[in-house]
């Protein structure tokens, strides 16, 4: 059985292989040789697409759609033409046409095909392959011409139609003037725990000795660790010195009221330098996040305005020691050494991927349990010897373990990294990646797969065509669009949502919804075996589709993007927002 992400590929050689056969035959036919040896391969390509693209089709109608009403139809038809016409090249060299058309509409447009598509493609092929009809000496056809240029002015005109500004994901519509924002900072409780963060460039220096020039927060890259006790409050002073695009605070994976999420346009103005802005919101949930900035995020993140963020429900035992890797220039860094840990000393690594692609990990010299994932705790954790933890970008693990007698590393994509214990460095062994999937044991949760969803949203992730910021591009795109052409997803406040989200993409998609943990409904059609997994950033691997739920709990206006940064600039990003009560 293939997988759906080799089907893709698949089918796009097909595709190619045929074009390419189909375009020798018109070739040979125009030599003045046309031959059933040429033109029965390109044929048989041709029909077996339409095998492979059932199987794509077998693997969700997200991945066959423009195939099954687009693409397939216009190389079946156009075969016809190379048959009946196969005397005169221009048939076969049109049916090759039909095969580069059906490329470009799944690498330029995909999902979902759109009328407008449907014409330019069809207008495309027909006009090459009335021009090639003529030049070979064919008879002009002039009102199958003048039909051709209405169709793809048609679907020009079509492709300017905006896109709705609104996806309400089945559920009822809404009133959408107004929105509900929650404005107010959080009240204060607790220990206040009081912080001044400056943003400003430094030279850094590696652990290599090697220099580099970072942005920092005071002058340091992880910023200063933030940490408070379950029930203190935060308060975070943001001070911007000298980045001139401007900063922000997102606390990555804290469901913070909608006001504290410091994304720029949405919830605040970015801080110009010389500029502030003061954080403050309760820390009542216990767990492992991190801070970064969200103003041009993928240059502000790589080059260092982030740091760690972390909540304890009471003072740790042992060794508690937080693990954000981060590469500068190529050169991964994972923060302070660690302190000595003598054997029998219970250890907490919180390990948290601050980069913008998967990072795999593995402990080696002690078995270990996975106690947490993206701050949430899992329930009955299994003993884990000698895997590899594929973390997604912006995910986080806690990892922990008992000290042995011998020495304990951390690896990162197979190197040691300097998170050791003890003397010396017990050796890497590749090992297959865990499925937390199947991790851990089952627990009741407040809704499931079968449960009775308000809405639901589906999130198809590709590569094409798209206006970014108004300007065309070769984007990463939802839907076939990019931001902010993306309709926001409306909920309102106690709604259960569900996100299906699919990668037709030959790129991996970390995606994070702010404020909000969501629950793993299913991966590839199978519900979860192992601990609930509640979690801000998943996975999307190319071909996967996974279904996540959650409860609207937490109302205001809040990104839903790549957390692959630099896909997110290339359009991968957009809004969720709660629709405010209907009067
Ligand atoms: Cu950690 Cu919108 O991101
Ligand atoms: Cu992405």
């Amino acid at each position: 059985m293939m997988s759906a992400s080799s089907l893709i590929t698949f089918d796009l050689a097909l595709q190619a292989v045929a074009a390419a056969a189909w375009i020798g035959a018109g070739v040979l036919a125009l030599r003045g040789r046309p031959s059933w040896w040429a033109l029965a391969p390109a044929l048989a390509l041709t029909v077996a697409r339409a095998g492979s693209v059932a199987l794509l089709w077998g693997q969700g109608w997200w991945f066959a759609q423009e195939k099954v009403t687009v693409t397939l139809p216009l190389a079946l038809a156009a075969a016809v033409i190379a048959v009946v016409f196969r005397r005169s090249g221009a048939g076969a060299l049109t049916a090759g046409y039909a095969a580069l058309t059906g490329l470009g509409v799944t690498f330029l447009s995909g999902y979902p095909a759109t009328p407008s598509v449907g014409l330019i493609a069809v207008a495309i092929v027909a006009g090459a392959g009335l021009v090639t009809w003529q030049a070979v000496g064919g008879s002009p056809l002039r009102s199958l011409g003048i039909g051709t240029a209405v169709a793809g002015l048609a679907g020009i005109g079509l492709a300017f139609l905006p896109p709705s500004a609104y996806d309400f994901g089945g559920g009822p519509d809404a009133h959408m003037h107004g929105m509900t924002m929650a404005g107010a900072s959080a009240p204060a409780g607790g220990t206040v725990r009081r912080y001044t963060l400056t943003a400003r460039k430094a030279t850094i220096t590696l652990p290599s000795g090697r220099r580099f020039q970072a942005w920092t927060f005071d002058g340091t890259a992880p910023g200063p660790a933030i940490t408070a006790t379950v029930g203190d409050t935060v308060e975070v002073t943001l001070r911007n010195a000298d980045i001139e695009p401007g900063v922000t605070l997102h606390w990555h994976g804290y469901d913070v009221p909608n006001a504290e999420d410091g994304v720029p346009g949405l919830t605040q103005k970015a801080v110009p330098p010389g500029g502030s802005f003061v954080y403050r919101f309760t820390a009542d949930q216990a767990g492992t996040y991190w801070y970064h900035t969200h103003e041009v995020s993928d240059e502000g993140v790589r080059l260092g305005l982030y740091g760690t963020f972390v909540v304890t429900p009471r003072p740790a035992a042992g060794v508690d020691l937080t693990v954000p890797a981060h590469t500068f220039g190529g050169e991964l860094v994972t923060g302070a050494a660690p302190p000595a840990a003598p054997p029998g000393t219970p250890v907490r690594l919180r390990l948290v991927n601050t980069d913008s692609v998967t990072r795999r990990f593995a402990l080696a010299g002690t078995p270990y349990k996975i106690i947490a994932v993206d701050g949430r705790d899992l329930h009955g954790p299994g003993t884990v010897t000698g895997a590899s933890l594929r973390l997604p970008a912006g995910g986080r693990y806690d990892l922990a373990f008992t000290m042995p007698a011998g020495p304990v590393a951390l690896y990162a994509d197979g190197r040691p990294t300097a998170v050791r214990f003890g003397r010396g460095l017990p050796p890497y062994q590749d090992a297959p990646d865990l499925d937390l999937t199947t991790y851990g044991t089952a627990e009741a949760t407040p809704f499931g797969l079968r449960s009775r969803f308000d809405r639901r949203f589906t999130l198809v992730l590709d590569r094409g065509l798209a206006l970014v910021d108004g300007i065309p591009q070769y984007a990463q795109t939802v839907n076939g669009l990019g931001y902010p052409r993306i309709p926001a997803q409306v909920v309102r406040e106690g709604d259960l949502v569900m996100f299906t989200v699919v990668n037709r993409s030959l790129d991996t998609h970390p995606w994070h919804l702010h404020g909000h943990h969501v629950l793993v409904l299913s991966k590839d059609g199978r519900a979860p075996t192992g601990a609930p997994l509640w979690l801000d950033t998943f996975e999307v691997r190319p071909g996967e589709v996974w279904q996540v739920g959650f409860r609207a709990d937490n109302p205001g206006m809040w990104m839903n993007h790549c957390h692959n940064l630099a896909h997110a600039d290339q359009g991968m990003m957009l809004h969720l927002m709660y629709a405010p009560d209907m009067p």
